[in-house]
């Protein structure tokens, strides 16, 4: 499987829809940018909320709403909520470095604290309508936090593990601990999902070939700096996906098509102009990589206030 990672303000619905229109069926799944359990009520029809409502999601790709934070209630009352609306899994994240998320022992944040994250489990595991995945990194400060978290993990019936082999601290450079990940494989008694730095097919197949025990592998920046790489990694691993259908109804859409599309639709959001500039720019920054044209044209865009200015530049060099 290839799932879209959760990326807050990036792997959104618009992100989503946008992406399945143009690459039907590239990412079997996506996981949402992460739900806060403290916003609680479903009914506070909250952006975020509004992500994995399933009818603004008609048309998308599948999604598995992904949870942050470790209030047992909230938690509960969130991921059963969810489930209300159709949801038979969510995600609960145990990745996110952000440091005034991590501070309260949210996200990775809560990795050195194992009786922390088995008290949540104990708590929250038995309650739930849904099914559970989670998705960690290898610790906050440590690579070796991971250790104890393992066998914690191996106590509950789990959907999967995704793991992003860094440490909080790392945010998101710094090299991936591969020696790590094959170390703690086969300790996981969960289906494994591997996650960091596939942005080539190479690096898909890189990762394949390192630990063919693992099948599914989630991709997010990837797929930002080359929109195709899904179809990519697809149309050169035909054992892996031999799903033929699915690969002839997979249009070959260029970048420059996806991208406009998703501008597109940026347009037609209801929020400021002020706001739809800035979504557009920070889309730019990550998928003009996929576009041919010199770094400086690309500034230009960043550079620009003006709407009319912006699309007249995106349009110019999608052509
Ligand atoms: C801007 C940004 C936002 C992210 N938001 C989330 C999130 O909401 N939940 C989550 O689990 N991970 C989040 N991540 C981490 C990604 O899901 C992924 O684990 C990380 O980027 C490594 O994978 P990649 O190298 O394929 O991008 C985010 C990453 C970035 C760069």
């Amino acid at each position: 499987m290839l799932i879209l990672a959760p990326m807050q303000g990036l792997t959104e619905l618009l992100f989503r829809k946008a992406f399945q229109r143009c690459y039907p069926g590239a990412f079997d799944c996506a996981i949402s940018p992460f739900l806060s359990i403290t916003h609680g009520n479903l009914k506070d029809a909250t952006i975020k909320v509004e992500d994995v409502l399933p009818e603004a999601n008609e048309g998308s790709m599948p999604v598995i709403p992904q949870l942050l934070g470790h209030e047992a209630e909230g938690f509960v009352e969130l991921a059963n909520r969810l489930n209300e609306l159709g949801y038979s899994e969510v995600n609960w994240n145990m990745g996110c470095p952000m440091r005034r998320v991590a501070a309260k022992h949210r996200g990775s944040g809560i990795l050195p604290y194992p009786d922390e994250v088995r008290s949540i489990l104990d708590s929250v595991v038995p309650r739930l309508k849904v099914a559970l995945s989670v998705k960690v990194r290898l610790g906050y400060y440590s690579i070796d936090e991971i250790d104890a978290i393992i066998p914690i993990l191996n106590d509950y019936p789990l959907a999967s593990v995704t793991v992003h082999p860094r440490t909080g601290k790392q945010m998101y450079s710094g090299q991936v601990f591969l020696e790590k990940f094959a170390q703690i494989l086969p300790q996981i008694k969960h289906n494994v999902v591997y996650n960091g730095d596939i942005c080539t097919p190479y690096d898909y197949r890189r990762i394949r070939t390192l630990f063919p025990e693992v099948k599914d592998v989630m991709i997010g920046r990837g797929a930002l700096y080359n929109p195709l790489l899904p179809m990519q990694i697809r149309a050169e691993s035909p054992d892996d996906f031999n799903d033929a259908e699915l690969s002839s109804q997979m249009q070959m859409t260029s970048a420059q098509v996806f991208i406009v599309s998703l501008v597109n639709d940026i347009l037609q959001m209801e929020v400021s102009n002020q706001a739809k500039i800035r979504k557009i720019k920070e889309y730019w920054c990550l998928l003009s990589k996929a576009l041919p044209g010199s770094e400086e044209r690309k500034r230009k865009v960043l550079h620009a206030s003006d709407l009319d200015a912006i699309l007249r530049l995106i349009e110019d060099m999608a052509k």
